[in-house]
């Protein structure tokens, strides 16, 4: 680190001239690429200390380095003012990646004037900004925004009544267009309101837009599970809409919305309101987990809302409509519109790099016979490349996975160690464990703080 104290100490021994050219080598401004390493290596080791104890040993406490991206940031707002600063190409190497990682986090950081987060989405604008843009694709549909709908679901023993609404609804809509409705027991994470893993999603499909585009929406209305004797207070949907074009195939828009449903205080009306309009805002950074708009279901089991006014567990195999998961495959990569994927670091598992049995033998416990079937798993760029990236935070370990996570596991363990990635894998439960600890530990190793991730920060 250059310290101002060690090279006054320095200075005091030598020539007034030299001193002068040392006090100017000491401005930030006039730093070469190689004190700007030195720093950014200085700061990338505060910034990734892990201070947070997990089970099996320590993660990143995830406010920690929001906060330190943050000073990290200040640090360089003066000199990234100057739109020549990075133009530089030794400053460059060094420092677009730290840059564009730690001004994404630093955007969580940002107030508005009544001292409140105003990014909790992660995006380059405010949340209300967001919502303003947003804001045309994440309305309710008619029905699902009536006081009838809201109504009956407001209490688990109208679900069924609401359902049937859909139902009706579909009756009058064309096969392409009907409305998918799916209720199941989650597995991953609560409601955005903690009340519930119950949820009942609704896909309104293949909408045409006036200007030929095609809309879909996805709701996700937190709801009771029958475990629930007498059900909490339960508000929550989640909403996202994706956007394509016919004639441009393989990319679409995706808009992430969270409201609440809100008794009036002035009536025995229900009224929708978007959590942008909550102080503080309970709705996180969708991309933490949404590497692409839409994810694939995976519940723990799924719903049913019986004649009879209760809600019972479903036979999965049968519950799950097939047409979830085909629409996924339509809409391609991503435009996020308002966040750079690549700027939160590269992929985790990358095809084509060399892994030694050494490595295997350093980061897993399987026997070594296991080593090349590890081997030919950790190629997941083969698909994870271009169109979406698995990269932090779902790669790195932080508290993020105890406090978001029923199984105080991050998604990508789960994912792993139930088998569905890479897909069709036939690793056994102890090769798959150990392929998660082989891949976060090629990722970014908090323990010697190297990696891929590392690598990528210092411009690798
Ligand atoms: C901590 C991880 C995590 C975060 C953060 C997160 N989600 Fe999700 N979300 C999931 C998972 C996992 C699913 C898939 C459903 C399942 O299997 O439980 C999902 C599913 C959904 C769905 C149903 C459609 C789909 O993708 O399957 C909606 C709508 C949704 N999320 C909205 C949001 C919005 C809006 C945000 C941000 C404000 C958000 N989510 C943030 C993990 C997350
Ligand atoms: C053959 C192609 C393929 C390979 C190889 C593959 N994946 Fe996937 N992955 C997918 C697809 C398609 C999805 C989305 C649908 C799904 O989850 O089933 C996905 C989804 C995921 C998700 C959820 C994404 C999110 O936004 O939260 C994670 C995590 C994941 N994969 C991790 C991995 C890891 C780690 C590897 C390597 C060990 C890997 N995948 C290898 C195709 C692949």
């Amino acid at each position: 680190m250059f310290s101002r104290a060690k090279w006054g100490l320095v200075c005091f021994g030598v020539a007034p001239w030299l001193m002068l050219g040392l006090t100017a080598r000491d401005d930030p401004a006039k730093w070469t690429g190689e004190q700007w390493s030195k720093w950014r290596d200085g700061q990338i080791s505060q910034i990734f200390d892990p201070t947070f104890e997990l089970a099996d040993g320590k993660g990143l406490l995830r406010q920690d380095v929001v906060e330190k991206c943050g000073k990290a940031q200040s640090f360089l707002a003066p000199l990234l003012a100057d739109p020549g600063f990075l133009k530089d190409p030794e400053r460059s190497k060094a420092l677009t990646n730290f840059v564009r990682f730690t001004s994404s986090l630093d955007r969580l950081n940002r107030q508005s004037s009544d001292s409140f987060q105003s990014n909790a989405l992660g995006m380059d604008i405010s949340d209300p900004e967001y919502f303003a843009e947003a804001g045309p694709y994440v309305q309710f549909p008619p029905l699902l925004k009536s006081q009838a709908f809201l109504k009956a679901m407001s209490d688990p023993a109208t679900y069924r009544k609401a359902t049937d609404m859909i139902a009706e609804e579909n009756l009058r809509l064309p096969t392409s267009r009907r409305w998918v409705v799916f209720p199941f027991r989650a597995q991953f994470i609560p409601s955005v309101d903690g009340s519930t893993y119950g949820r009942m999603l609704v896909l309104v499909p293949n909408e045409l837009l006036p200007d030929g585009r095609i809309l879909d929406r996805w709701l996700m209305f937190a709801i009771a599970t029958p475990d629930m004797v007498t059900p909490p207070d339960i508000r929550s949907v989640s909403l996202i809409a994706t956007v394509r074009d016919p004639k441009k195939p393989g990319v679409s828009d995706g808009y992430f919305a969270d409201y609440m449903r809100n008794p009036d205080s002035n009536s025995s009306d229900i009224t929708l309101d978007p959590t942008f309009t909550v102080r503080p805002s309970p709705s996180k950074t969708c991309y933490d987990c949404h590497k692409t708009a839409v994810l694939p279901i995976h519940p723990k089991y799924g719903l049913k809302f019986t004649e009879d006014a209760r809600i019972v567990r479903d036979n999965l195999a049968s519950a799950i409509p097939l047409r979830v998961d085909e629409k996924i495959a339509l809409y391609g990569k991503t435009n996020f519109r308002h966040l750079e994927p690549d700027s939160f670091g590269p992929p985790i598992g990358q095809s084509g790099r060399v892994r030694t049995d050494r490595f295997f033998a350093d980061s897993t416990n399987v026997p070594s016979d296991s080593f090349p079937k590890l081997r030919a798993a950790m190629n997941c760029t083969s698909c994870h490349d271009g169109w979406f990236s698995v990269n932090s935070w779902l790669a790195l370990r932080s508290d993020q996975e105890e406090r978001s996570f029923e199984s105080k596991q991050g998604l990508l363990q789960t994912y792993i160690e139930q088998g569905l990635m890479p897909p069709g894998n036939r690793l056994n439960p102890d090769e798959r464990h150990a392929l998660w600890q082989a891949l976060t530990k090629e990722y970014c190793d908090l323990k010697t703080g190297k990696g891929t991730f590392v690598d990528w920060l210092r411009g690798g």
